[in-house]
């Protein structure tokens, strides 16, 4: 099939890659001239592991293609995905739909066949309701149908998560749409992977649904985790002792230092704005965004803790500063409440993230200074504080520490490290949600 999609940011430029993949013919419409630039010359704008080779490979094959303006790019589409950006309103915490409704018009003013229009952006409820009542006004003369298709890519492995998913989800209304999505998706769904349809509107709230419960669980164990460590219970093994219960699930259980990223901040807080709307309440949605706050903020006092209750002139390594591994997304992460506050407390910070190190030079405070490998950051640290769970770090012995920090001081934020192991070789290890 021939596809467009609009928008060559990291859900447009992943999907449109993987369509292309599993056999279809894809133009990507980014109308940023920088970002256009790279994705002609072969690039990748955005770190994702594996999408540069997806990208080069169906490029190559004639199956991926690139262009700046929508009349260009929908011009022989049967399906167009609307996979632009959806961000956080600063004024009421509402998602900001403005580039979906523009590109909406767009096509309307510029199609001239049968198109079945899909938001692949997060979208309020009602959103397809919106997007049809303005088609109907610009162009009444041509039929398109309108549909929610909502990806559930985990960035880090969102080409994974795009060939194998748990379910795909698509929200229409007329059979013609049901037809052409099923097509799409063949290639995927014959392999087993379960494709549930619904109306637009039950597509919608299922994305916002799902984000809200899995940021729910996340902030509900990192409540557990504070229960553990002022009771003696371990956080792990509560995780453990849930998660075997198959109606909890192991997913989603790991205590960390509060979750972060585009999506899971984003959504919470545009679904209790959708309940508002709705005149419905969203207490367990408000509480989880409340705790999460406050966990994020809370990390300061165990690096505090950790240093005697005073980080001044202290030396402190951060490790890892992105909201969780394999990405360099910085937005909202844990990491930017502590190195500020570890600022302000007078702490001299050094810090180093595979990844993350070049947008975390425009966003955090001036004084931190960004090392190019894990070494260096420790090199003569008071305490380390292990931030974000990347592999290279995980893979750390108490001896790559011990050898050049000048003391012995772990805060491990992501419960990497065995514990016992780092005690027998003298340290003082922090954890979450377990006694040191
Ligand atoms: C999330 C969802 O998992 C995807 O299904 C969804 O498509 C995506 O949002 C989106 O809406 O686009 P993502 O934000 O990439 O994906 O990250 P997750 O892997 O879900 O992690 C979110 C946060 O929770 C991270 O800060 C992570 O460190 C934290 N987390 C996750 C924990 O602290 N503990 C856990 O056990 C799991």
């Amino acid at each position: 099939m021939r596809i467009a999609v609009i928008g060559g940011g990291y859900v447009g430029l992943v999907s449109g890659a993987c369509f292309a993949e599993i056999g279809h013919h894809v133009t990507v419409v980014e109308s940023a001239k920088e970002k256009l630039d790279v994705l002609i010359n072969g690039g990748v704008p955005i770190y994702e592991p594996g999408l540069e080779g997806l990208v080069h490979s169906n490029v190559s094959a004639g199956r991926l293609q690139f262009c700046a303006n929508i009349s260009e790019g929908i011009k022989d589409a049967s399906v167009i995905f609307i996979a632009v950006g959806t961000p956080t309103r600063k004024e009421d915490g509402r998602a900001n739909t403005e580039y979906v409704f523009n590109a909406v018009r767009d096509i309307a003013q510029n199609v001239k066949q049968s198109v079945v229009l899909v938001t692949k952006s997060t979208v309020p409820l009602g959103t397809g309701d919106a997007i049809g009542k303005i088609i109907q006004e610009i162009n009444p003369d041509v039929t398109i149908d309108v549909v929610s298709n909502p990806e559930f890519l985990r960035e880090g492995c969102a080409i994974e998560d795009f060939i194998k998913p748990d379910r795909v989800v698509v929200g229409l209304q007329s059979q013609n749409a049901r037809e052409k999505m099923e097509q799409l998706y063949e290639p995927i769904t014959k392999n087993g992977y379960p494709l549930l349809i619904v109306s637009v509107k039950s597509a919608e709230l299922i994305k916002y649904s799902s984000n809200a419960f899995l940021a729910m669980k996340v902030a509900f164990i990192n409540e557990i985790a504070n229960l553990c460590e002022s009771s003696g219970a371990v956080i792990d093994d509560i995780s453990k002792g849930m998660g075997l219960d198959h109606r909890i699930g192991r997913n989603f259980l790991q205590a960390g230092p509060g979750y972060g990223g585009s999506c899971f901040p984003k959504d919470t807080l545009a679904l209790i704005n959708i309940a508002a709307d709705h005149d419905c309440k969203a207490t367990l949605v408000e509480a989880t965004v409340k705790s999460n706050d406050e966990r994020k903020a809370q990390m300061i006092d165990r690096v505090l803790y950790a240093c005697g209750g005073s980080v001044k002139g202290k030396k402190i390594a951060l490790l890892g500063l992105t909201f969780k591994e394999g990405t360099d997304d910085m937005r909202d992460s844990p990491s930017i409440p502590l190195a500020e506050s570890l600022i302000k407390h007078g702490a001299i910070v050094k810090a180093y993230d595979p990844e993350g190190m070049d947008v975390a030079r425009t966003i955090l405070p001036s004084e931190i200074c960004y090392t190019n490998n894990v070494s260096t950051a420790l090199h003569d640290a008071d305490v380390a504080v292990v931030v974000t769970e990347w592999k290279e770090f995980c893979g750390l012995r108490p001896e790559d520490f011990a050898s050049i920090m000048a003391r012995k001081v772990i805060v491990d934020l992501r419960n990497i490290y065995d514990k016992e192991e780092f005690f027998a070789a003298g340290f003082s290890y922090y954890p979450v949600g377990s006694v040191p």
